[in-house]
């Protein structure tokens, strides 16, 4: 070895690739609602008519390409965000998740999350979710007070988010819930009993976003 080996700069000692070698996630889209929320700028549309067929190509044909640019690369978690994923066929989502595992070496227990409107939820659909490689579902609740869900235009009343809620926690061991704080009129004393009863739910992970307008 030279000498000029030890005396290399530090940034030519630094394994420049190591970044590679983490895990990495993957966000795949799912476009479309049952009914578009009033306060939502989100990517998702209300459509009559959605051809799963084309959509399974279509996510194939990405999945295809984006794995040939990143050879070798391991996956750790997979997201199907929306929109509302809880509405795909779970026969869509199954073959989805099959070519991912065909395409990239996985981690050990790889975290692969579902998206669900609480209005969209039923146990039949949610177990083919979880045949079909889903092992974390993130439910959209916004609001534990009904005047306020209607406020916010949601299709779903607090007892449906609970009882979907459930349903989830039976089917997956994993739950997440999402919250909207900031809401018109909300105090910080609702807020803060709000959150309580939330805890209470015995829930493994929680988000909470600030009501953007
Ligand atoms: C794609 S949505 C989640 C799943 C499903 N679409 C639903 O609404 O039940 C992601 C989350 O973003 C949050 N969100 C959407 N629009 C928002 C806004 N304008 N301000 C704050 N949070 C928002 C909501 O909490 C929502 O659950
Ligand atoms: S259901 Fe979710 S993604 Fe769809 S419009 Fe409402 S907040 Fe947005």
């Amino acid at each position: 070895m030279s000498a000029g080996a030890t005396f290399a700069r530090p940034d030519r000692d630094l394994p420049d690739e190591d970044w590679r070698a983490g895990g990495f996630g993957l966000y795949l889209h799912w476009p479309f609602c049952q009914s578009k929320c009033p306060y939502c700028d989100f990517n998702s549309h209300v459509s009559a008519q959605i051809d799963q067929n084309r959509w399974r190509d279509a996510y194939l044909a990405e999945i295809r390409r984006a794995g040939a640019e990143t050879q070798g690369r391991i996956l750790s978690t997979v997201f199907f965000g929306g929109g509302t994923p809880s509405l795909m066929d779970p026969d869509l989502v199954s073959a989805i998740i099959e070519t991912i595992r065909a395409t990239w070496p996985m981690s050990n227990d790889p975290e692969i999350s579902l998206e669900a409107n609480p209005g969209s939820v039923e146990a039949g659909r949610f177990r083919a979710f979880r045949q079909a490689g889903i092992n974390r579902v993130s439910m959209g609740v916004q609001a534990l007070n009904d005047t306020d869900l209607r406020q916010l235009g949601r299709i779903h009343s607090v007892a449906e988010a609970r009882a979907a809620f459930d349903i989830a926690r039976a089917c997956f061991d994993r739950v997440s819930f999402d919250l909207i704080y900031a809401r018109q009129n909300q105090t910080l004393d609702a807020w803060r009993a709000e959150l309580t009863e939330a805890l209470s739910m015995a829930i493994d992970h929680l988000s909470l976003y600030q009501l953007t307008v």
